[in-house]
């Protein structure tokens, strides 16, 4: 399979998760490289749902590896709960997982922050998930962070944390929120840190040896193109580099190392959180939401919806170097006609073909639609293209090739099974 990037060609939850966990089949170590537990990447086995946050989806297939890298920030509390939550369902992460000691922490401190520059913020709020990465990555490039590596010296981390929650403690209070008490930050974050160390190495040289040996690495993104700090429409963004880059920076492997990059997108867009999508259409999000679809695997929020916007999907091709693509969800627009594709925006009466840098112009951008006939017809049996209906097949050669890139996958359904390998 060779080292393959994965990454989100939207603005997240495009389906990573499922993809990934199919792809793991063929992969000996999965690594996430980016992003924290902002993320929640689905995948069902059979009935099983399981929602992964920070430990890669590829631990759900027995004796794969899987790699939290350096440029994860890591709540530790959260992710002890993850693995014995992946526990009680007979997952074992021991053995099997490897954290890297220059991960950075994300403390309560950030994550209190985070809730107060969004209550400060009011009516431009990014809408983020406060789970505290924004102010964690921020700690991180001001040089003032605190990483695994110092969580598993306790004196070293007593230290360091009580220095930072004087810092932060004054902060808070000049916010008008309440100070936390050291005494249980750090009794928390060390239990945390001593169920933990057994699983903290140096992942660069791991990951080295495993290219060494030929291994077949996929790396796990996390969130999606358009929320990619230097390329997403900022400031409606995350605070990583989503885009393909980031699983270098992200996991000290060079980027001739590697093979292929997957885009994956849905076959409509969604995003949860503020920020511009040119697309929206409440009707069809309104439709999407009475299927039980589109809430938010995060924060259970319902996600924003709007049709298949070709225009961001190019321009993430190119950000990316999108190899091949892998289309989810086709069978959410089933019953679905005419279904829209956005192939270009109009702004101040011009014809725009890529997304515009500034926030307020995206927003004011008109998509210029082409309609497809729907197929109005179910295709989570589907397992050959050919078994598609005609017009749905139509619909994914058309997104495919306005996207610009091959179709290698097509998902009609969350499980395993319901996949399309072309
Ligand atoms: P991720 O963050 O990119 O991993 O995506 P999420 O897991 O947050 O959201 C994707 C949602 O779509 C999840 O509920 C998945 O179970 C679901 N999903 C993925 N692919 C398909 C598909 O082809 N059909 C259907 N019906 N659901 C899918
Ligand atoms: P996965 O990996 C969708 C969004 C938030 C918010 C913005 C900033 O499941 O695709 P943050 O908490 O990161 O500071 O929030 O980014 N966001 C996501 N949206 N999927 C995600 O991850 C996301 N992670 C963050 O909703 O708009
Ligand atoms: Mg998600």
């Amino acid at each position: 399979m060779a080292n393959t990037i994965l990454v989100g060609a939207q603005w997240g939850d495009e389906g990573k998760g499922k993809i990934i966990d199919v792809l793991t089949e063929q992969a000996d170590i999965v690594v996430r490289t980016q992003g924290g537990n902002n993320a929640g990447h689905t995948v069902f086995i059979g009935e099983q749902k399981y929602v992964l946050h920070l430990v890669p989806s590829g631990i759900l297939r027995k004796r794969k590896l899987c790699v939290i890298g350096n440029g994860v920030v890591i709540d530790p509390v959260s992710l002890v709960a993850e693995i014995d939550g992946l526990g009680r369902f007979g997952v074992r992460c021991e053995g099997n997982l490897f954290i890297s000691e220059t991960a950075h922490l994300v403390l309560p401190y950030h994550r209190e922050l985070d809730a107060q520059r969004e209550i400060l913020k009011g009516k431009n709020k990014i809408g983020t998930t406060k789970r505290g990465i924004g102010p964690a990555y921020g700690d991180k490039a001001a040089r003032t962070g605190v990483r695994m590596i110092d969580l598993i010296n306790p004196p070293r981390f007593e230290e360091v944390l009580r220095r930072k929650l004087k810092e932060n403690n004054e902060i808070l209070k000049a916010f008008g929120a309440k100070p936390l008490s050291f005494k249980k930050v750090h009794a928390a974050y060390r239990a945390a840190g001593d169920r933990l160390k057994p699983f903290v190495a140096n992942t660069v040289v791991l990951l080295h040896e495993a290219v060494r040996e030929q291994k077949d690495i996929l790396f796990e993104g996390a969130q999606g193109t358009f929320l990619d700090i230097d390329h997403g429409t900022y400031p409606f963004v995350t605070s990583s580099n989503t885009t393909a880059g980031g699983a270098c920076t992200g996991s000290g492997v060079p980027p001739h190392r590697m093979d292929l990059v997957l885009g994956v997108m849905k076959a409509y867009t969604t995003r949860v959180g503020e920020g511009a999508l040119p697309t929206e259409d409440p009707t069809l999000a309104k439709t999407l939401h009475e299927m039980g679809r589109e809430f938010g695997a995060t924060t259970g929020r319902a996600r924003r919806c709007g049709w298949f916007d070709a225009v961001a999907t190019r321009y993430a091709t190119m950000i990316n170097g999108i190899d091949e693509l892998a289309v989810t969800n086709l069978d959410g627009l089933d019953g679905i006609d005419p279904i829209r594709v956005c192939v270009g925006y109009r702004l101040n009466g011009k014809r725009l073909q890529v997304p515009p840098c500034d926030a307020t112009q995206l927003e004011n951008c008109e998509p210029i639609y082409h309609d497809f006939p729907g197929w109005k017809k179910p295709t989570h049996t589907a397992r050959q293209i050919s078994e598609l209906p005609s017009a749905a097949r139509r619909y994914i050669k058309a997104i495919a090739e306005l996207t610009g890139a091959p179709l290698r996958i097509v998902s009609v359904g969350p499980t395993r099974n319901e996949t399309i390998v072309l």
